[in-house]
């Protein structure tokens, strides 16, 4: 089976082509248009501009990855359908509609997280269920078990800013360009993360949410009170407080629901720190799984991974329905 994937939920323009034989993914065509550097002057994601740059890329990205005039060879066409910016997510969902019902190929709407979920499954060695999944993106930060395929129960969430948030945020307070996690990242090579005391949010809560609103302020007063402070002592002080709150809650939800794996995914799980804090965290007999580098952001490669298991229990929707969901659910 092949299927074509379109993401336009962000600031990354994606088109990818995914096939499956006997359990193996192969991925044939990959592309994406990033405009993260147009949003870095304004410091963040402009839905608009987003939208306006997802309908300039979409069509030479299609070109790009070689598709036949009438869809030959495809057998599904997925998109994300949410959750993300409405105006962004509608561009790749209008565009996956028109092929869908122009080639008369089954369509499937994938959940942006699911995507990120999967992006691990390209790796030989799968996730064993049950999974926990901890989820951390610039819009998302969650703690998921996936019981099976399609099943799954949300843990906890932020009750504020998403962990990827949180570094944009702290990156932009620090004068560090937009997306804010790289940068913060490599800053923090060079400084203490012992530093500072930052709090580390909720970490004693029973519960499995997390908040980092009073991180980031802790980060902002920090900054007004010491004028002569040190970027990267900030910058690996800080990274030390979200990873320690992160790796914290994923040990209590580990605890509590005895997976057999684990899987980091999203934009913040390129984060070197924090995917080398979880791995050595957690029990040897428990498996951890994280996505390659080139998956951790939004990708189109994901969204066809999650579309091909969708496509082969034939979970369709009509083309001329569909439309975006901005809060579409997972659980
Ligand atoms: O998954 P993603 O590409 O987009 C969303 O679905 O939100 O995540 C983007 C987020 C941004 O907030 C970015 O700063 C963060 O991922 N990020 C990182 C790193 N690389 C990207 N955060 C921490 N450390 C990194 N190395
Ligand atoms: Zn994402």
């Amino acid at each position: 089976m092949k299927v074509l994937a379109i993401e336009t939920s962000c600031d990354e323009t994606a088109i990818a082509i995914v096939s499956e034989v006997d359990g193996r993914f192969v991925v044939e065509k990959s592309t994406l248009a990033s405009q993260a550097k147009i949003h870095a002057q304004y410091g963040g994601v402009v839905p608009e501009v987003a939208a306006r740059e997802h309908t300039a890329h979409l069509i030479p990205l299609l070109k790009e990855v070689g598709v036949a005039a009438d869809g030959e060879g495809i057998d599904a066409i997925a998109v994300t359908a949410g959750p993300g910016l409405v105006p962004a997510l509608r561009i790749g969902v209008e565009l996956a509609k028109t092929l869908a019902w122009s080639w008369k190929k089954p369509l499937v709407a994938v959940n942006h997280l699911e995507g990120h979920i999967y992006s691990v499954w390209l790796d030989e060695e799968k996730p064993s269920f049950p999974a926990l999944c901890l989820l951390v993106s610039g819009g998302h930060t969650e703690l998921i078990l996936m019981k099976d395929y399609s099943e799954y129960e949300l843990l906890g969430m932020t009750r504020d800013d998403a962990a990827g948030e949180a570094f944009d945020k702290v990156a932009k307070m620090l004068g560090l360009s937009y997306p804010g996690g790289p940068e913060i990242s490599r800053a923090a090579l060079k400084g203490n993360p012992e530093a500072i005391a930052f709090p580390r949010p909720m970490i004693k809560s029973r519960d499995l949410d997390v908040s980092f609103s009073g991180l980031k302020t802790a980060v902002r007063v920090y900054i007004a009170e010491n004028p002569n402070h040190f970027v990267e002592d900030v910058a690996a002080s800080f990274q030390q407080a979200v990873v320690d709150t992160l790796v914290s809650k994923t040990l209590k939800a580990i605890d509590q629901t005895k997976p057999k794996s684990v899987i980091l995914s999203g934009g913040v799980s390129a984060n070197k720190h924090l995917r080398e804090s979880l791995r050595s965290a957690i029990h040897p007999s428990i498996s951890f799984h994280a996505p390659e580098l080139s998956l951790t952001g939004d990708n189109a490669v994901m969204i066809a991974l999650a579309g091909l298991h969708r496509a082969k229990n034939k979970e369709f929707v009509d083309p001329l329905t569909l439309s975006a969901d901005p809060n579409m659910r997972l659980a």
